[in-house]
């Protein structure tokens, strides 16, 4: 199989590839990205000699076009990806994530090619915190932030193509995903590396907001159940019952340091920041047979941190470009 992967120099689409490469090694990778600030080519450095690497937009339809009409599948994960981001300048989140998904589709429907549209769980809005329910595949869709909208538009666009126009394509909805070369932006490798440098986490408001954290690993190898074997025109949602709160996160950090379980900062809360997210992820457990092999948080996140002491080289170079970005964005420490 000849296949696509759109921001494979990303987070998750490197830990595709890489997952590709070791279990799938008959397959052909050709990686699309842009290379922006969250791609990074050193995130492929492992696999560089097995896969095709092509710097480029997938809002470029011309490159987008030639790339689909020699792939056999696409797996499209290139977005702009951090909701704090989207806050402050929405306007690469509309270009990226709508009209990127849009060159995708046009082009996979113009060649017959099958299509693979990865999402996230914030397509839903969010949850009370002593609310039951968990979202599923039927859970109206109500985003919040700049991100998830277009997010959400952009699921909308592919659902649209599947129906009319046949496009033969699958969508998954996942939750918080954590593991290695994660951008030092992102909550976990953030305060995973400000205790490297002996700096306090920070924590957004009281801390109470909870995520349902899944493994990297464990949301790629849904992804692949999902390219073999999931039934087109439809949504998966992945999850592995992963919910913490955000305050329960930063104490076992800090276990891993060996630091006092309070030893961390509160700053200036997100806007419009979304409460809980929770996955029921039936469908693809009963459908497909999919099952994560990280069963514990603390396991994988023991895994992640001797990650970043062990690839300070990786993230060194971000890591004080990303905390002037927040300084600037007006995040405070609060007293
Ligand atoms: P990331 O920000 O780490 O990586 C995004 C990648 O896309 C980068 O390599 C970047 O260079 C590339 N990119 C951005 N704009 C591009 C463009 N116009 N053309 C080509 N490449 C471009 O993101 P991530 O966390 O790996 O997320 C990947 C996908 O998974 C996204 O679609 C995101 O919405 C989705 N998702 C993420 C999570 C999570 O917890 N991180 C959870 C569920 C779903
Ligand atoms: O739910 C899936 C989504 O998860 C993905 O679609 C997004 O691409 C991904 O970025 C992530 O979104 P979140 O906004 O939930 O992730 P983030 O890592 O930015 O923040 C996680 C939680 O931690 C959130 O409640 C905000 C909080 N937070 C974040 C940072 C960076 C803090 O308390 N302190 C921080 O320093």
């Amino acid at each position: 199989m000849r296949l696509l992967v759109t921001g494979g120099a990303g987070f998750i689409g490197a830990n595709f590839v890489h997952l590709t490469v070791r279990e799938h090694p008959d397959v052909e990778v050709t990686v699309l990205d842009a290379l922006t600030y969250a791609g990074d080519r050193a995130s492929l450095a492992d696999v560089a000699d097995r896969i095709t690497f092509v710097e480029g937009d997938v809002a470029d339809a011309e490159l987008v076009g030639r790339l689909v009409a020699g792939s056999d599948a696409v797996v499209h994960f290139a977005a702009e990806s951090h909701n704090d981001n989207s806050l402050s300048d929405p306007s690469p989140f509309l270009r990226t994530n709508l009209l990127g998904t849009y060159a995708l589709l046009e082009a996979v429907r113009a060649h017959d090619v099958r299509y693979h549209h990865i999402s996230t769980d914030e397509v839903y809005g969010d949850l009370e915190l002593d609310d039951p329910a968990r979202f599923t595949e039927s859970t109206p869709y109500n985003p919040s932030s700049p991100y998830s909208s277009t997010k959400a538009g952009s699921d909308l666009l592919v659902r649209a193509w599947a129906r009319s126009f046949g496009v033969r394509a699958t969508i998954s909805n996942c939750s918080n995903n954590y593991g290695p070369y994660q951008h030092v932006e992102k909550f976990i490798p953030r305060q995973i590396t400000n205790l490297v440098d002996g700096v306090r986490p920070k924590l957004y408001g009281a801390g109470e907001n909870v995520r349902d954290w899944i493994h990297v690993e464990d949301h790629n190898t849904a992804v692949w159940d999902i390219l073999e074997r999931g039934r087109l025109g439809e949504t998966y949602l992945i999850g592995a019952d992963g919910e913490l709160s955000n305050k329960r996160v930063v104490e076992l950090v800090l276990g891993a340091f060996g630091r006092p379980a309070d030893d961390y900062d509160h700053v200036t809360d997100r806007a419009g920041h979304d409460l809980r997210y929770a996955i029921d992820s039936t469908k693809l457990r009963t459908e497909l047979g999919w099952a994560p092999r990280y069963t514990t948080f603390e396991e994988g996140l023991a895994a992640t941190v001797d990650w970043y002491r062990r690839h300070e080289g990786w993230w060194r170079p971000r890591k004080a470009e990303t905390e002037a970005r927040y300084t600037a964005s007006g995040q405070q420490v609060l007293a």
